[in-house]
């Protein structure tokens, strides 16, 4: 079966990203869990945001990152130019990253954001379409950006 999302996450985040692997699975979806897988163990987020940003160059999966706050996963998928990551703490701005930003990874911080609306953030970001017209001449700019080093 083909995978409908990615998920990863960090040890801050391995609580929130089991609930919301058991969500997705019972709502139907096809879910890529990269880990990690064990509870308690210390990892670096940069690390499972890559693996996250990896699997998304290759395919054009939507994607899930949550660590404790959310910021060290949004600062570090946001250094793949493929990626539009978007920290979400609530239902609108899970609703706006999608219709303004076409975002395609949602990034939720476990120790910020409550369980339910967690799942509430993912459910209107999966279900949100990109609006489109204005909104895309700033999607194209970002697109052509460059990074300066
Ligand atoms: C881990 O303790 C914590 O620093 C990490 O999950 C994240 O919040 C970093 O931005």
């Amino acid at each position: 079966m083909a995978l409908d999302i990615l998920i990863s996450s960090d040890h801050g985040g391995i609580k929130l990203k089991s609930i919301l692997v058991s969500h997705l699975k019972t709502n139907g979806f096809n879910v890529g869990d990269l880990g990690p897988y064990e509870a308690g163990a210390s990892v670096d987020y940069p690390d499972y945001a890559a693996k996250l940003a990896d699997e998304m160059q290759q395919n054009n999966f939507k994607g899930i990152l949550i660590c404790g706050s959310g910021i060290g996963m949004s600062i570090a998928v946001n250094r793949y130019e493929w990626v539009r990551g978007a920290l979400v703490h609530d239902e609108t701005t899970a609703r706006l990253c999608r219709e303004h930003n076409d975002a395609n990874v949602i990034i939720l911080g476990e120790r910020i954001i409550g369980e339910l609306t967690a799942i509430s953030c993912v459910n209107i970001f999966l279900n949100t379409s990109f609006l489109g017209g204005h909104h895309q001449k700033r999607i194209n700019k970002l697109r052509n950006s460059k990074i300066l080093m």
